[in-house]
């Protein structure tokens, strides 16, 4: 390569390197950015709420009382079927995974001597009247919780009436409605 080559190739490069200066400084005089005053699309997360939101409270339980009062039994032991999976209900009937329930109303939290209660429902120390019934059949988990009962509750109040109502009846002397 002679020189003159060279010079040739090194005027190139030069020239090359200043036609992209010169097109970068043309670039920002001709368009000079600048920050926006205003966001143009304002997202609002103010009305969105997380599930911490401690503003969104769960509405009070619907007393029991009124609700046993037109309770039918006889529906209360269709609803008592999701229970026999883990419960008997039966006078003397031996343990599932769930303690018998004979005689459960009033009778003491954990009542049952020869079953292994969780140590959650074994440190409850309070009776099953109609209202701890209807929290815990609501949301055992949250009335008890650590509870072994994996049951996920009943939703429905006239369903939760109804099968206390039932549970009432097993008894040697039903408990009297509130
Ligand atoms: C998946 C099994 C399972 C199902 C379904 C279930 N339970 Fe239970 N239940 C248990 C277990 C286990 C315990 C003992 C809980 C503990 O020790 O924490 C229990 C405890 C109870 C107790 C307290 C008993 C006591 O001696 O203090 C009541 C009342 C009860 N269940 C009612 C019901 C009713 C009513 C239903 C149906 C609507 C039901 N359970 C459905 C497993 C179940």
């Amino acid at each position: 390569m002679n020189s003159f080559e060279f010079n040739k190739i090194a005027a190139a490069v030069l020239i090359a390197l200043l036609a992209a200066m010169l097109a970068s400084l043309l670039g920002d005089a001709l368009v000079s950015p600048s920050k926006l005053a205003k966001d143009s699309y304002v997202i609002d997360i103010s009305s969105i709420s997380t599930s911490s939101d401690t503003s969104e409270k769960e509405k009070p339980l619907t007393p029991i009382g009124p609700l046993l009062a037109k309770a039918d039994p006889a529906e209360g032991a269709k609803i008592f079927k999701k229970c026999l999976s883990c419960h008997t209900i039966g006078k003397g009937e031996p343990h599932k995974v769930g303690p018998n329930l004979w005689g459960i109303v009033m009778n003491k939290m954990a009542h049952e001597e020869d079953f292994s209660y969780s140590s959650a429902m074994k440190s409850k120390d309070g009776h099953w009247d109609y209202e701890s019934l209807n929290h815990f059949l609501h949301k055992p988990r949250e009335f008890v919780p650590g509870t072994k009962m994996t049951f996920i509750g009943l939703p429905n109040d006239q369903e939760r009436a109804d099968v206390i109502a039932f549970l009432r009846q097993h008894s040697d002397n039903p408990a009297p409605l509130p």
